[in-house]
């Protein structure tokens, strides 16, 4: 069965076995969400993703990097997506994401696209994390029924980008730091570090280990000898720095657990990934492996972190709002417009019922 009917059919028959019933991961998040009021909503993100994988098999990496980088600000609320303008201080242009961030034009393409079948139903929150776990999907990686509900900030904050977002520098210690403050485990990190399993990164975020790591002059021990070479070659030493090299040599678009037998290879790109396998004693080393050794375990855990990740933080119910245009909060209504409002807004609520077909 191709991966679209297996969704479409897993949502329609769970729904029948599980409806009214309350889902115990997060209580006001549920894979239905939308069951009623926009019923189209998978089919329309798939099949975009489907036909933009095609042309950019990159853009499947770039949206599950774009909803972390949500996620770790201020929770999962498109707060990343928000425009600079004379209120909002963009986290677009905080330091891990400038000239960093893809997929903002795609995810302004789903939304036209659902806005036009459910008029002001779907979050631009909730259509970041389902492209996220659809880009899974389309890239080997595993799916799962992806927990919808989610409301759109009314703010950014680029301080907080800063702050939260780990860097490819980061020590053992400060990573575990980053995700517990986020209520994210070390099984966690190790989990959605597979993620750098696609994707690129740019040669000045990694260049010091290739020709001086930690200041001394050599390169970082901990990278193989004869991967230094391919990478010394891809970053030239006094070159601009942002050429673009694969995360994964071995299968560069692919969801797999390459990235984890990279690690055990000494072949991870960035030091915040060699960490995760070589620092002395740590307790991440069996972890990973145990993902070298054993896809099925990595995507089970993989699922169950980018469920988890995906629960941060999140605006329900009556909070924030659903955003018209992803890029910018809405305008105020005029205090004329605001009776209507009133009246219709119950009305938009009903997508918080689950019942079944
Ligand atoms: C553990 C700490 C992490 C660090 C230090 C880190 C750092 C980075 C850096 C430096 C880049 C390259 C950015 C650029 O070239 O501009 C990158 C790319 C990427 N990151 Fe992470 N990251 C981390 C965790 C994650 C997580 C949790 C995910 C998702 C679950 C993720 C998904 C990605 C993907 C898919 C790319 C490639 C994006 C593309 O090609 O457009 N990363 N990351
Ligand atoms: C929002 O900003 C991005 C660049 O960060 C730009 O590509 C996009 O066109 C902007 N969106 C709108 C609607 O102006
Ligand atoms: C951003 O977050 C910081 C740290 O939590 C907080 O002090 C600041 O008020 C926030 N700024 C905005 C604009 O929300
Ligand atoms: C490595 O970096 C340090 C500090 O920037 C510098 O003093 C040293 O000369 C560099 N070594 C080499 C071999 O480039």
């Amino acid at each position: 069965m191709n991966p679209l009917r297996l969704i479409a059919t897993a949502l329609c028959c769970v729904a029948i076995v599980f409806g009214g019933l309350t889902f115990p991961s997060n209580a006001q998040l549920n894979p239905f969400f939308y069951s009623q009021t926009c019923p189209q909503l998978h089919y329309i993100v798939y099949q975009i993703l489907f036909k933009v994988a095609k042309t950019d098999p990159r853009m499947p990496a770039s949206l599950i990097r774009l909803h972390f980088h949500d996620c770790f600000v201020q929770g999962c609320d498109a707060s990343v997506l928000l425009n600079k303008t004379d209120t909002i201080v963009t986290e677009q242009e905080a330091f891990p994401n400038i000239n960093s961030l893809r997929g903002l034009d795609i995810i302004n393409q789903i939304k036209t696209a659902v806005e036009s079948a459910c008029p002001n139903k779907v979050s631009c929150a909730d259509i970041l994390t389902l492209s996220a776990g659809i880009s899974s999907v389309l890239t080997g990686g595993p799916g799962w029924l992806v927990p919808l509900g989610r409301r759109d900030s009314l703010t950014a904050n680029q301080t907080l980008a800063n702050q939260n977002l780990p860097g490819p520098s980061f020590s053992l210690t400060e990573l575990k730091s980053a995700f517990a403050d986020q209520g994210l485990t070390t099984l966690d990190l190790v989990s959605l570090s597979g993620a750098h399993t696609f994707g690129r990164s740019r040669c000045f975020l990694f260049s010091d280990r290739l020709y001086n790591f930690s200041n001394t002059g050599k390169p970082d021990p901990t990278l193989d000898p004869a991967y230094l070479l391919v990478l010394q070659n891809q970053c030239p030493q006094n070159g601009p720095g942002d050429n673009r090299v694969n995360f994964d040599p071995t299968t560069p678009d692919i969801l797999d657990k390459n990235y984890y037998s990279n690690l055990q290879d000494k072949k991870g790109l960035l030091q915040s990934d060699q960490e995760l396998f070589s620092t002395p004693g740590a307790d991440t080393t069996a972890i990973v492996d145990s993902f070298a050794n054993n896809q099925k375990a990595f995507f089970k855990n993989f699922r169950k972190s980018m469920i988890k990740m995906g629960n941060i933080g999140v605006l329900t119910g009556k909070q924030g709002e659903i955003r018209k245009q992803c890029n910018f909060v809405n305008t105020k209504k005029k205090s004329s417009e605001l009776d209507i409002a009133a009246v219709t807004s119950t009305e938009s609520f009903e997508g918080g019922v689950v019942s079944s077909i």
